[in-house]
């Protein structure tokens, strides 16, 4: 009897053993985008079914439960998330002090648990993202069940390069609806970039609800036409379509998506345009300007000369508007534009020259920089930081601003060396809305204003800290971040088109070190990620994947 249960203790241990517990990984098996700091390569699968139980630590309950979500689908069944303070599922989420950084992780596969830490749940966001990419595409698309799902052994102890790791979305010159803008930010998330950029204001469109100032949506979020082809660049002639276009986001809808991005550890910063730029908002209020009007919501791209009123009355006015975007927004960064002013208004305007005059400025520069001054006072009085582009380092930097460098790195390398934080955006690299393929290949991509373009290599070989600086320097340059203006992407097809596969080698500028950094290895982990972005429905430029058929 006692050689019979022992038979049977032994067949019921051979029955639970994971068939999978020998089998040896290859490298292939791990085909991770951004490339992490560490990986080393174990014997033996993970495997997923049913009666998988995902386990988790205090405050992890929201990471759970999106693991959960993510993994359900293809298992066909819904996984069982459970709380424990010492977890013990399977699948085991846990906080761990030890780890350094805010956003690393660690990430351990074996045969029969598999077990994330991290510092904050970001970090275990982060280790969940890289647990995605070592299971198969097929798993991102919902109709899709798979009757086997494994998952290499492994050992990852991960984290991120830079703090910043952005990308950028102009809604201005096209409007996106909410739904886009979240598959952005989905993407956003899966490339472990950490916050959303949203250009919230342009001279073609007003695009978010102030309760205090409701013209501005219903006037300044509609255009009576919207320019055709190239329109002016380039030498091309003007002609509009005459069709209104137009939308913006309710203040319901905003929150909806700061809930969102903030449930995929992503910060929105949103942008409001002054003094420049402001053409959308000057039709709508033209009290604001410094000619009275009548202004109209652009119909063209480009620049334009009409500017805010450095007077009192629209300095109350865009308190007003920032204090309602403070309430909507939490992020510690609020980017008040600054870019491409034209001072002539400026110049031709009597109250303007009084305010230089009584302000001891020497110049109209001087008055960009008092106009930026007193709104950073305003915000910097709220809590709040001010983001600028380069442009704000013109007449004098304010005093806590922080400095997103486009024309070139130079603003970068000032602002640096004057001791001010730093954001990396050139638009030799990170300008998305180029092409993807030289000048004689251009006419069969979808059209853009510039002539110039931008490789996904080209992107990839981006070193955000110039060397022009010295190790404290250094220190001030905190990422970068990829723009994507949106005058030559109508649809959101285009968008997508312009962003992948750029983003995803930015991804892995900001995220991963240096040392890991190899163009021909990321080429390879390209080919895998594409077949997520196939899986996922995004529309992505094909120059850089290797077809196969
Ligand atoms: C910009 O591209 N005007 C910041």
């Amino acid at each position: 009897m006692k050689i019979l249960s022992f038979i049977i203790v032994c067949l019921f241990a051979i029955s639970c053993t994971n068939q999978y517990q020998n089998i040896e990984n290859s490298i292939e098996d791990y085909q991770i985008i951004p490339i992490p700091a560490t990986l080393k390569v174990k014997k033996g699968r993970f495997v997923l079914n049913s009666n998988t139980k995902i386990s988790y630590g205090e405050g992890l309950n929201g990471e759970a439960e999106y693991l959960a979500e993510l993994l359900s689908p293809s298992i066909g069944a819904r996984l069982i998330v459970d709380s424990h303070e010492s977890p013990t599922g399977d699948i085991r989420l846990e906080l761990d002090s030890s780890i350094s950084n805010k956003e690393g992780y660690t990430l351990r596969v074996e045969p029969n648990s598999v077990v994330i830490l991290g510092s904050s749940p970001a970090g275990i966001f982060y280790g969940i993202q890289s647990l995605r990419q070592l299971l198969p595409a097929e798993i991102e698309n919902s109709r899709t069940e798979i009757s086997e799902l494994t998952i290499p052994s492994v050992e990852i102890n991960d984290e991120p390069r830079y703090a910043y790791r952005g990308m950028h979305l102009d809604v201005g010159r096209h409007f996106f609806p909410v739904e886009s803008v979240k598959k952005y930010l989905d993407l956003i998330a899966m490339h472990k970039m950490n916050t959303f950029h949203w250009h919230l204001t342009e001279d073609q469109g007003w695009r978010i609800e102030i309760k205090k100032y409701p013209r501005l949506t219903e006037v300044g979020a509609f255009r009576s036409g919207t320019a055709i082809g190239l329109a002016g660049t380039r030498n091309a002639p003007y002609t509009y379509d005459d069709v209104e276009y137009g939308g913006f986001y309710t203040q319901e809808e905003i929150k909806e998506v700061v809930s969102y991005a903030a449930a995929r550890h992503i910060t929105v910063i949103p942008e409001i345009e002054l003094p420049g730029h402001s053409s959308a908002a000057l039709a709508a209020y033209p009290e604001f300007g410094n000619t009275g009007g009548p202004y109209e919501v652009a119909k063209r791209w480009g620049i334009f000369k009409e500017t805010f009123a450095p007077t009192e009355e629209t300095f109350a006015f865009l308190e007003d508007v920032l204090t309602e975007v403070m309430d909507l927004f939490p992020s510690e960064y609020i980017h008040i534009g600054g870019d491409e002013v034209l001072k002539e208004e400026w110049e031709e305007s009597s109250y303007a020259q009084e305010v230089i005059r009584r302000e001891n400025l020497k110049n109209e520069d001087e008055l960009q920089s008092y106009f930026i001054r007193r709104i950073e006072k305003f915000l910097n009085g709220h809590g709040r930081t001010i983001i600028g582009w380069d442009e704000i380092l013109e007449g004098g930097i304010a005093p806590n601003a922080t400095i997103m460098s486009w024309r070139g790195i130079e603003g970068g390398i000032a602002a640096a060396k004057q001791q001010h934080t730093v954001i990396m955006t050139p638009g030799t690299h990170c300008y998305f809305d180029y092409y993807q393929v030289p000048e004689e290949e251009q006419e069969n991509e979808p059209l853009t204003g510039s002539t110039e373009f931008t490789t996904v290599e080209k992107v990839y070989s981006y070193e955000p800290t110039p060397s022009e600086l010295n190790e404290e320097e250094a220190k001030y340059i905190i990422g970068a971040q990829g723009n994507v203006w949106t005058e030559y992407m109508p649809t959101w097809d285009i968008v997508e088109y312009r962003v992948l596969p750029r983003m995803t080698a930015l991804s892995e500028v900001v995220w991963s070190s240096e040392k890991n950094k190899d163009w021909e290895g990321f080429h390879k982990r390209l080919q895998h990620l594409a077949k997520r972005y196939d899986e996922l429905d995004y529309n992505y430029a094909k120059h850089s994947i290797i077809q196969t058929q």
